[in-house]
């Protein structure tokens, strides 16, 4: 919803895309508010024709697509042996399977405009690894590999591709995660509307990658360093936390 607002603020014309309808136009009634002209359309990304009926609905209605926002995501906080094969597959379903078709079909028609940004939403877990985490840490690493990989692709188009990387943010997603947060933790994270700020800021000065914190941005580079040194403290602080066995960290995801 934030992503939404924070677009509709710079005066685009939005097409929102989610499965539940309600929250759609709950969402879209409040981007209509600040002036932008706002659709709607139940689509899941997990199924392929629902994405490709999507992309073409919305260039029949709008004519263009500058910008293409992936931002529908899940995972799962738990041992990846305890995860069922379901959960796993959902959720690379929907954090790879379902930008890769997006991008896919929307490809063909920024080509033809000669310009275009794509945003994928990914996270700082999809640039170092994090314990209980290894389903969603595999489709956001897979994520960060393809737009790296896209962007080199499109540029001589006109495309640009930016690999945007949030901290924890307070929505919804740490309750599906099953991250129980505590209240000390969700004063650490970050607000869904500064996210969606600079994910605006991100399009806007096409920035290749964005990671949402400092901390964050030295810990990934000292992860791609060192990466077996890098191990060896997350172990220890985790310890030092009390258990051998790796607790939920908030500041991760
Ligand atoms: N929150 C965090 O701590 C955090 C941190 C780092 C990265 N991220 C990433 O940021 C992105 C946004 O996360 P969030 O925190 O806003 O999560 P969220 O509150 O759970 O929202 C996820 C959004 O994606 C939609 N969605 C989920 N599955 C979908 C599907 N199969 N097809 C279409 N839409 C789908 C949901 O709507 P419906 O359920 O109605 O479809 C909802 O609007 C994700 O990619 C996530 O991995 C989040």
């Amino acid at each position: 919803m934030a992503a939404a607002k924070a677009f509709a603020l710079e005066g685009g014309i939005l097409m929102l895309a989610a499965r539940r309808l309600d929250r759609l136009n709950a969402v879209a009634a409040i981007c209509r508010t600040s002036g932008a002209v706002c659709e709607v359309m139940v689509s899941d990304i997990q199924e392929h024709d629902q994405v490709l009926h999507l992309v073409n609905k919305t260039i029949e209605r709008l004519g263009r697509i500058d910008v293409l926002v992936n931002n529908a995501g899940m995972g799962s906080f738990a041992p990846f042996q305890d995860q069922s094969w379901d959960l796993i597959n959902r959720t690379i379903r929907t954090n790879v399977d379902g930008p890769l078709a997006l991008c896919h079909a929307v490809i063909p028609q920024m080509i033809k405009q000669g310009s275009g940004t794509i945003v994928n939403v990914s996270s700082v877990v999809g640039k170092r690894p994090v314990p209980m985490l290894a389903a969603y840490s595999a489709s956001k690493f897979g994520l960060w590999g393809f737009s790296e990989s896209l962007r080199l692709e499109l540029r001589p188009h006109g495309i640009h591709v930016c690999h945007f990387c949030p901290t924890s943010t307070a929505t919804e997603f740490q309750e599906t995660a099953g991250i129980k947060s505590s209240s000390r933790a969700l004063h650490g994270m970050d607000s869904a509307d500064r996210v969606a700020s600079a994910m605006v800021e991100a399009v806007i000065k096409r920035k290749r990658e964005y990671i949402m914190s400092f901390t964050e941005r030295l810990l990934i580079k000292f992860h791609l360093m060192m990466p077996a040194s890098a191990e060896w403290l997350l172990n220890l602080m985790r310890r030092r936390g009390g258990s051998s066995v790796p607790t939920p960290n908030t500041r991760d995801i």
